[in-house]
């Protein structure tokens, strides 16, 4: 699919379909030409509704001038339109210069995200006729556009959505397929094709650096864990900023195993690690200026003889013992580690840690929504002004004095479950902050995606299946940060 400046009018333009976004729900504009027809099908230009009028050739969405709403109303007219068989399809563009840019891009998000469609797996496969999007500007006269400027904000939403679809893909892959090692390979490759420094280590690596709850997690699997460590490092940079991403290839829960309907989608486990891969595709591509570490924990949780149990007690990376209660809550232990690989490596200005942590963020924001967690307001609220930026919805979930305590241990340091049914998002959170050094506490974010990861009725932009969630939205929070 490509995406085509035109700096002519509308008509005279070659398109098999026109597409035609109606804002606010304004159909007395000049190009809501078949109003009558619209009228037909009772199209009154709300948002999100479409009315395909496949006799005219045109196809009439509601929309507002708002990012978001631009990206829903892309991934609706594209997946209306997909069975038609067009090969291309024009849109006049009538936003003023100061927005233009913004809206283009957020509209070639919409559309590349909302095309995708994962069919690895079946023998037929969906095939896209759409070969040309074309965006034309009557008014680039009058306007005095800058075509370079369009056609950059064109290109950075092709990098943003093309790397959240590469996350969707490796998400959706079964996990017999997409092991730790996959993962590690995956991500070499990554590295050949964008300059990245890729350092790749085993479980002889985790055992002689003491971290020994990764370790433990990883123990009854029949595929060795991964420590992924990918460096992005840009000249001048003006910070650098440790991303860990939990990379669970498998999370069957272990000893305290899943009850098979929570074990379904438990490929999903790695969608933190996933997204790591994506953001590290998009800013070497998007050239910012910040040096990044990705750093991803591959590995699955299974079960056998030589499996990790409740009652064992595993000492951290950073000394800290933790008593496992519960075999299922190993995400924190092999980020527990990996913070402390990312600290102890790295020094960085900044940490932030993505991973699907919990069922309860979800049960707290609901399952459109990631949570977002730690000490530093300025950095809270930096993620809140990329939530808004991105589209992707996040709600701060906030630490407290009492909290922590429901974490003690009677033969640890800590226990590894809250002794509380309640809150359990948040003292997930306030486990890894205990493998945060004092120094580095306001430096530091904790994501959690379970919500969104994973999408089992379709949503926005969002087809069945792995979402790429916390790819954009962590974007642009490394934007922010300069
Ligand atoms: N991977 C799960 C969390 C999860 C649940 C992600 C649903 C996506 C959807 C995590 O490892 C887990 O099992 N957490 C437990 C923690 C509990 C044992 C304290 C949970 O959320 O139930
Ligand atoms: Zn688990
Ligand atoms: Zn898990």
């Amino acid at each position: 699919m490509k995406f085509l400046l035109e700096l002519k009018e509308l008509s005279k333009i070659n398109a098999d379909c026109e597409v035609i976004f109606v804002i606010d729900k304004n159909l007395k504009h000049k190009w809501v030409y078949d109003k009558k027809d619209l009228k037909t099908v009772d199209f009154k230009g709300s948002v999100e509704e479409v009315a395909f009028l496949p006799h005219q050739h045109k196809i009439y969405v509601g929309t507002k001038l708002e990012h978001e709403e631009l990206r829903i109303a892309s991934a609706k007219v594209i997946n209306s339109i997909k069975k038609a068989k067009y090969k291309s399809i024009k849109i006049g563009i009538y936003s003023d210069k100061e927005t233009l840019s913004a809206n283009i891009k957020a509209m070639v998000e919409g559309f590349i995200l909302g095309v995708y469609n994962f069919d690895k797996y079946k023998s037929e496969k969906e095939k896209l006729h759409l070969k040309n999007i074309i965006f034309a500007f009557e008014d680039y006269n009058n306007n005095k556009l800058d075509a370079d400027l369009i056609n950059k904000a064109i290109q950075e939403g092709e990098i943003r959505a093309t790397s959240t679809n590469l996350v969707r893909d490796v998400v959706n892959s079964m996990p017999d397929e997409l092991t730790p090692k996959e993962m590690a390979k995956i991500a070499l490759k990554l590295a050949k094709d964008n300059n990245l420094e890729c350092k790749i280590e085993d479980e002889k690596f985790l055992a002689k650096n003491g971290m020994n709850a990764f370790l433990a997690v990883s123990r009854a699997s029949i595929h060795p864990p991964r420590l992924i460590h990918l460096t992005y490092k840009p000249k001048n940079a003006k910070a650098k900023v440790a991303i860990i991403g939990k990379g669970l290839t498998y999370d069957s829960g272990g000893l305290s195993l899943k009850p098979g309907s929570y074990m379904v989608t438990m490929k999903s486990d790695k969608s933190g690690g996933s997204a790591v891969l994506g953001i590290m595709n998009a800013i070497s591509k998007l050239g910012i200026d910040i040096e990044v570490h990705g750093i991803i924990g591959a590995t699955e949780n299974m079960i056998g003889g030589d499996a990790f149990k409740p009652d064992d007690v595993l000492i951290a990376k950073n000394g800290k013992s933790i008593e496992i209660r519960n075999t299922d809550a190993e995400g924190r232990l092999v980020l527990a580690d990996c913070l402390c690989y990312a600290q102890d490596e790295l020094n960085p200005d900044y940490i932030i840690d993505i991973a699907t942590l919990t069922g309860a963020c979800v049960v707290a924001v609901g399952e459109y929504t990631s949570g977002v967690m730690g000490y530093s307001d300025k950095l809270k609220s930096k993620m809140l002004k990329a939530s808004k930026k991105s589209g992707e919805l996040v709600a701060e979930l906030p630490f407290n004095r009492y909290l922590p305590k429901l974490l003690k241990s009677n033969v640890a340091d800590i226990s590894n479950i809250s002794s509380s049914g309640y809150g359990g998002a948040i003292t997930a959170g306030l486990f890894l902050s205990e493998f945060i050094k004092e120094e580095n506490k306001d430096k530091w974010l904790h994501l959690d995606i379970a919500g969104p990861a994973y999408v089992e009725k379709a949503w926005g932009y969002n087809p069945y299946g792995a979402s790429g969630a916390g790819v954009r939205v962590v974007i642009d929070w490394l934007e922010s940060l300069k």
